[in-house]
């Protein structure tokens, strides 16, 4: 049963079988918010949610659109719930690791950049149809530290990890980062704003510490993530459950200031 007072709202949740967006997706159904996911694999989300306790009851808020993050009819049909336009679109799409014979390699390189095309033209085919009244909506991409243009916003000892681990997926998060910027900035953007919520390293044993207990720092004025909030690594709940606690519920007022801005998170 929904606890809080504030009014529900409508997201897209698009990487909706990753932790980040799932812990965001959990938050939200629990206080009576409507959620549209775009998942290529709708059993996978329904298990992982039912894993962590959701009734009915919170699932009747939940729209599953199966298809790919680039396929624009889904992408279209997954941003409109009940006929309209979703209020805020989070974005926790990120490739996905497989091995190629004995090699690791990714499943695609370039599916955040080609996702954030898909998601530009969906948006502006219902803004220049009928297909619901266009309110813009907000947009909330998971990013990473380690990609910053204006210098190093996370421990030395990373940037080599980094370096051999995502240098290709970092590629495609930069890319993602330029278009989000780039659309922002249009005088007709289709956007009401944006935040780019760059997560430290996610490995898979993080224990979470608690939103209020996260190192939180804007890039800014040209400087990087300022130092006092640098950090190792973050939880993929606590990612989910800052943006749901900051971005939506704006705990501690500070939305406003982390809109249309690069915002690193570490625990
Ligand atoms: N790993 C790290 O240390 C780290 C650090 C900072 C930021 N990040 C980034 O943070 C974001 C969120 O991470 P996460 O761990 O929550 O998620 P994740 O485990 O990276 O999962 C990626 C999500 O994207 C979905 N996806 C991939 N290709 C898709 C496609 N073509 N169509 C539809 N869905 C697609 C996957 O769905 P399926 O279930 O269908 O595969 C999955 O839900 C990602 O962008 C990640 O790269 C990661």
């Amino acid at each position: 049963m929904s606890t809080s007072t504030q009014p529900k709202q409508t997201f897209l949740v698009l990487g909706a079988t990753g932790g980040c967006g799932l812990n965001f997706i959990i938050k939200s159904l629990r206080e009576g918010h409507s959620i549209s996911a775009l998942v290529r694999t709708p059993t996978k989300l329904t298990t992982l949610l039912k894993e962590n306790n959701l009734s009915d009851s919170h699932l009747k808020n939940l729209t599953i659109v199966q298809g790919n993050s680039k396929s624009p009819a889904s992408m279209t049909q997954a941003l409109l719930l009940n006929g309209q336009l979703v209020d805020m679109i989070v974005s926790g799409i990120g490739a996905v690791p497989k091995m190629k014979g004995l090699k690791p390699t990714i499943e695609d390189p370039t599916i955040c950049a080609d996702t954030m095309t898909c998601l530009f033209n969906a948006l502006r085919t219902i803004r220049e149809s009928n297909l619901a009244e266009y309110r813009r909506p907000i947009l909330v991409g998971i990013s990473t530290t380690g990609i910053s243009e204006y210098g190093r916003d996370l421990p030395l000892l990373m940037v080599p990890v980094y370096h051999l681990l995502a240098a290709v997926p970092h590629e495609d998060k930069k890319l993602m980062e330029k278009m989000i910027k780039t659309e922002g900035s249009k005088e007709d953007s289709l956007l009401n704003g944006w935040v780019i919520v760059r997560a430290s390293f996610m490995s898979l044993g993080t224990k979470e510490v608690g939103v209020e207990n996260l190192k939180v720092g804007i890039e800014e004025n040209g400087r990087p993530i300022p130092r006092e909030s640098w950090g190792w690594t973050v939880s993929r709940k606590d990612v989910g459950n800052w943006i749901y606690a900051e971005l939506v519920l704006d705990k501690s007022g500070k939305r406003q200031r982390y809109l249309n801005r690069c915002v690193g998170i570490t625990a």
